[in-house]
Order: C-alpha cells, then sequence, then structure tokens
C-alpha cells in the first residue's frame, strides 16, 4: 500500500502516535465535532487514544489514516481516514475533518480526491461510502465536488449522546 500521497499543497502521511498533538488542537475546536460522531470537547488523553485507534485499525487492515500536512509549512491542517474496510464487498467508509483555519481553501476536497484515486487504482476498492448529518452543507459539497453521488437519507440512523440524527449516504464507484 502506498502510504504516502501528494497534491500539489498538500502531504499526506500514515498517521503516527507523535501526530496527537497536532490533532488535538483541530479535534477540540468546538466547530470540528459539530456535525460529526467525533467526541466533544475532548481530553488530551482522548484524542491520543483516537490517533491510537486510527494505527490499531491499520495495522490490522480494517482502516488506514492520513495526516494532512500543507507542503509549504508541514502544518497539520487535518485528517482523513478510512474508518471501516470490507474486503470482502471491496468497500471502505471514509471520514474526515480539517481545522477551522484553513477552511474554504479547497484543502478538504484536493485530500478527498487524492484518497478516492487512491482508494480506486492503489487499493482496488470498488465502492466508496461517506456519511454527513443534516447541517453540514460544506461536506456535502467536498463529497460532490470529489466525484461521490448522494444516494438518499437514512432516517434517524446515528445516536450520538442521546440524540438521534438522519444519515446523509455518500457513494463512489470505481466506474463513476
Ligand atoms: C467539511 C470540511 C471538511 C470542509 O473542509 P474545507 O477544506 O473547507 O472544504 P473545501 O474548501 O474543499 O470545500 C468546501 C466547499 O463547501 C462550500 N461551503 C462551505 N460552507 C457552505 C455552506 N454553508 N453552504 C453551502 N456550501 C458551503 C464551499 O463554498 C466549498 O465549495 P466550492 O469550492 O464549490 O465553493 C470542514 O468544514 C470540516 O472539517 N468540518 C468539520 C468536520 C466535518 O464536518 N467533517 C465531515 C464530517 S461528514
Amino acid at each position: 500500500m502506498t502510504l504516502a500521497l501528494d497534491t500539489p499543497r498538500l502531504h499526506l502521511s500514515q498517521v503516527q502516535i507523535e501526530d496527537w498533538v497536532e490533532y488535538y488542537s483541530i479535534l477540540s475546536a468546538p466547530e470540528t465535532s459539530a456535525h460529526t460522531d467525533l467526541p466533544r470537547a475532548p481530553t488530551e488523553k482522548r484524542a491520543k487514544g483516537l490517533v491510537g485507534w486510527m494505527i490499531r485499525t491499520s495495522q490490522q487492515a480494517k482502516g488506514f489514516a492520513w495526516m494532512v500536512r500543507l507542503v509549504e509549512t508541514d502544518v497539520l491542517i487535518g485528517c482523513i481516514r478510512l474508518n471501516s474496510i470490507d474486503k470482502s464487498a471491496s468497500v471502505a467508509v471514509i471520514g474526515y475533518e480539517f481545522g477551522k483555519s484553513w477552511w474554504g481553501h479547497g484543502y478538504a476536497t484536493e485530500s478527498l480526491i487524492a484518497v478516492t484515486k487512491h482508494c480506486h487504482e492503489g487499493m482496488k476498492l470498488f465502492r466508496l461510502e461517506a456519511w454527513t448529518l443534516p447541517g453540514n452543507p460544506a461536506s456535502d459539497r467536498v463529497l460532490i465536488k470529489a466525484g461521490f453521488r448522494y444516494e438518499g437519507t437514512q432516517r434517524q440512523k446515528m445516536i450520538i449522546g442521546s440524540q438521534r440524527f438522519d444519515q446523509r449516504l455518500f457513494g463512489r464507484l470505481a466506474d463513476d
């Protein structure tokens, strides 16, 4: 598997445990988790635990995570990952989050395009899925710009805290 991916402005590298410090500053901002199932107000320990989980899922070939850095400054601006890989169905579920300071520059789209290309061509995954919560049009837009199609809303699929949410499902096939 190719571990590192490069785009004109970004370097995507396989997550390492030491990334948790920079990742924590992104994860702990309330706007990062607002429309996700990420932990609200995470402790440093929780952020480190999440990075540890990303590493374990890659070691078990159940997922894979890239940390996204700006080529120019090497600053960590986000994370994009395969949260689950189903090898028999050739399907993976993608998730991502970027720090608010870097929103609106096309970085999420640039990363997602690189990752989807790698998933289809390098990892030979046929179907990629992603979901968004209602009220996150920026993420819907990123998915559409990266070639995903909106496939419908799964009603009340998610429980976050004690609240249920609809899930908006997006999919992208290798031959789309
Ligand atoms: C969603 C997220 C990844 C987008 O990152 P980003 O780097 O700003 O994304 P991009 O710049 O590549 O593209 C954003 C697009 O959304 C559009 N957009 C932003 N806010 C919008 C809004 N309120 N309504 C409609 N479109 C919106 C932008 O205009 C842009 O589209 P355009 O290029 O056609 O103009 C980022 O906001 C984020 O990390 N949010 C918190 C975590 C999260 O929600 N993760 C996804 C969980 S499903």
